[in-house]
């Protein structure tokens, strides 16, 4: 599921489709970089998770991409290059297991194509009240801030790091961003598997990854976003460190909806957290960013919650928007 409109073969019935070696490396270069008026290769933007240099097809040029630098090898499968070091993968596994359990117990379900579509506006069943809306309100502070301070789509590709279904992918790729949507879990309802309805629509790249390492090319991303993921982060230096490598000088980084508290605690079980606000202050300073605080306005609804929260002897939390450049 790398490309989005017209392409429905996967790498292996492709490869026995062309013949001679450099027509089968230009025809998936192309595959790889493929969507209407897409000319650029995504070979420009990916790169290896353990040093983020760039990849290239394998000497046989079959279903694999090898690190031009310390010379791992990452495959592609069903058309989605498995961007994982080895040693990760197992780790990866267990917590998609765990995550997908925990949702659907919490009451998430798949959502229609029209949902999908519609997200984060909208009201799907099965999941709290408040939840699409609090989504919603980010998101759009999300966008006024790329229409007044940018990124542009003309100023470099963007990431979308722990992207779920990609909704934010897909509303990025609309609006002519060229995205990156890395996410551990490839499965239906709530990783990459869904994305399928989107790439219906746009076009974008789908990439299996650990946030903890991007695998993004280094000092090629306008933009990295963290859209409610980085709390997830088992390593958040090297999360960090791994975003900072990859924007360009001017790049920046978002972080949306990861909850913070005074403190640091844990969140719900599933290896997720809540940030204390100077332990992640600091932790984006060390990565050597420079971030910057943004209020995102919320309604009665959440204030009530918070009140609730409170009530029951739980800290209460704030989603704040931070934005960090190169210091
Ligand atoms: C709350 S969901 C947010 C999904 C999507 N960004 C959104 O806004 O709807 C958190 C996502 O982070 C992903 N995630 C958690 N740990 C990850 C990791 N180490 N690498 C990649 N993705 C991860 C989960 O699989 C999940 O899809």
């Amino acid at each position: 599921m790398i490309v989005g409109p017209g392409v429905a073969l996967g790498i292996t019935s492709l490869w026995s489709s062309v013949g001679g070696e450099h027509g089968a490396e230009h025809f998936l270069h192309q595959m790889l970089g493929a969507g209407p008026g897409m000319k650029e290769d995504w070979l420009d933007v990916i790169g290896c998770p353990s040093c983020q240099h760039a990849l290239h097809f394998d000497n046989g040029y079959t279903s694999s991409l090898v690190c031009q630098l310390c010379g791992n090898q990452y495959t592609i499968k069903n058309r989605t290059p498995v961007m994982v070091r080895q040693e990760d993968l197992e780790i990866l596994t267990a917590f998609n297991r765990q995550y997908q359990r925990m949702r659907l117990k919490e009451g998430w379900r798949p959502f229609t194509a029209e949902q999908s579509l519609t997200l984060p506006f909208g009201r799907p069943s099965g999941y709290p009240t408040i939840y699409w809306e609090v989504r919603r309100q980010s998101y759009s502070r999300l966008r006024k801030l790329l229409s007044e301070q940018g990124p542009l789509p003309s100023m470099g590709p963007v990431a979308d790091l722990g992207a779920g279904n990609s909704w934010l992918s897909y509303r990025l790729a609309k609006s002519g961003y060229r995205v990156v949507a890395v996410e551990s879990n490839l499965e239906e309802p709530f990783g990459l598997g869904a994305a399928d309805i989107y790439l219906a629509h746009t076009s974008f790249l789908v990439v299996q990854g650990d946030l903890n390492r991007p695998p993004l090319q280094a000092g090629k991303f306008s933009l990295v976003l963290f859209n409610a993921s980085l709390h997830y982060a088992r390593h958040l230096a090297s999360a960090l460190r791994g975003t900072v490598q990859a924007l360009h000088p001017k790049g920046r980084l978002v972080i949306l909806d990861s909850p913070i508290t005074r403190k640091p605690r844990l969140g719900s079980g599933i290896g997720d957290r809540h940030f204390g606000r100077r332990e992640l202050h600091d932790a984006i300073v060390a990565a050597g960013l420079r971030p910057h605080w943004i209020t995102v306005r919320r309604g009665p609804r959440w204030w009530v919650a918070q009140v609730l929260r409170r009530a029951r002897g739980k800290q209460p939390f704030s989603l704040p928007m931070i934005v960090a450049e190169k210091a």
